[in-house]
């Protein structure tokens, strides 16, 4: 089975309920009418306002058939209990009961309240809204996940030369959200994208921490950086295996590695290649998509307290109902 089946197999057994925050957006409607169709989600609820996501429905011809419709803030006793904990967990930050109140009733913290309050498992956005708006949302109300302080995300990169990865599939991490990793980010990048590639590629990661540097060949700010996770990493003592820093070829190749980094416990293994920063996660994981004709697969966000998904705002249908299946699958 191919990616996508198993991750719509996945959601579909753990058959958990999503939340839309976009609710009026048409290809958020058709893509919410397969996920309940199809199984792949046991509820979805859209938000916004109602007469509005009537009239889109209608224009797209979609049945609206059993999908939750909520417009956030008109139910009063929810808009109570959901600004109360809204303020709870932003007092510290300067926030006031009037303005959580208000501020609650944003679509994108709406959902992610729905989640954390575990009134939906799963948040899926972006269509409409920036990367940025959704991170926001997802870290202000629900949060990192225990022991990582950092959330960041991950493609799934698949269809490349089976001799790479796990049968030509590999985890690119971070490809999407932090533009400067400090060393400590880039463990959490590391462990986060770990549990991604046991989570979509089910195998057990090898990680490889990438640089322009393999073990001290060059000098430079950007290579102390990778040394300095590899360092935190190794107190840390994860489970699973990782190496670095190292050059992207020795990385890949045994024979590079045996001259570069002779005895390397990556070496023929890596499934899980992590970038020093944004710059090159997200031009490398496009190059590859390109010109060496991969499927890539995301952003998967990682790292955080319970699953919630950017969009690409030019995702297709497809695209969303692919997210939602991902982002269910992560469902506990
Ligand atoms: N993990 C955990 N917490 C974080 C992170 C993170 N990665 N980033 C910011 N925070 C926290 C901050 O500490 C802050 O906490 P507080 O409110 O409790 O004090 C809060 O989140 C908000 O921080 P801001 O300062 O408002 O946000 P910042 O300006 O640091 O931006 C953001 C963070 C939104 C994640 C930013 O890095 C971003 O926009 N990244 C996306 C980059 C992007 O646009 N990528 C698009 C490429 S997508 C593609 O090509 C597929």
């Amino acid at each position: 089975m191919d990616f996508v089946s198993i991750m719509k197999a996945k959601a579909a057994s753990a058959f958990k309920k999503l939340v839309l925050p976009e609710g009026n957006e048409e290809r958020t409607i058709r893509a919410a009418r397969i996920l309940l169709d199809e199984k792949i989600a046991a509820t979805v609820t859209l938000l916004g306002n109602i007469a509005e996501i009537r009239e889109a429905a209608m224009k797209e011809g979609v049945d609206l058939e059993g999908i939750a419709l909520v417009h956030p803030g008109v139910d009063g006793a929810i808009l109570s209990k959901y600004a109360n904990e809204y303020y709870e967990l932003r007092k510290k930050k300067g926030m006031t009961p009037e303005q959580a109140k208000t501020d609650i009733t944003d679509p994108l913290r709406w959902g992610a309240m729905m989640v954390h309050m575990g009134d939906a498992d799963a948040m899926v956005a972006g269509a409409v809204n920036t990367t940025g708006d959704v991170l926001r949302a997802g870290l202000a109300i629900i949060g990192t996940a225990q022991g990582i302080k950092t959330a960041s995300s991950c493609f799934v990169m698949t269809g490349m030369d089976p001799q790479y990865g796990t049968e030509g599939s590999m985890i690119f991490s971070d490809c999407a959200v932090i533009p400067a990793p400090l060393p400590e980010q880039l463990a959490d990048i590391t462990e986060c994208a770990a549990q991604s590639c046991r989570e979509f590629l089910n195998a057990e990661p090898v990680a490889a921490l990438l640089s322009f540097s393999t073990k001290g060949s060059a000098s430079h700010d950007n290579v102390t950086k990778v040394q300095e996770a590899v360092k935190i990493l190794e107190t840390r003592k994860p489970n699973f295996v990782f190496d670095g820093e190292l050059q992207a070829d020795a990385a890949l190749v045994p024979s590079v590695l045996d001259k570069k980094a002779p005895g390397s416990p990556v070496r023929g293994k890596v499934n899980t290649l992590i970038f020093p920063d944004l710059g090159s996660g997200n031009i490398s994981y496009k190059l590859v998509q390109r010109l060496g004709k991969a499927q890539a697969y995301g952003p998967f966000l990682q790292g955080f307290a319970k699953p919630i998904s950017d969009l690409s705002r030019g995702a297709s249908v497809d695209d969303i109902v692919t997210t939602c299946a991902v982002t269910l699958s992560r469902a506990k």
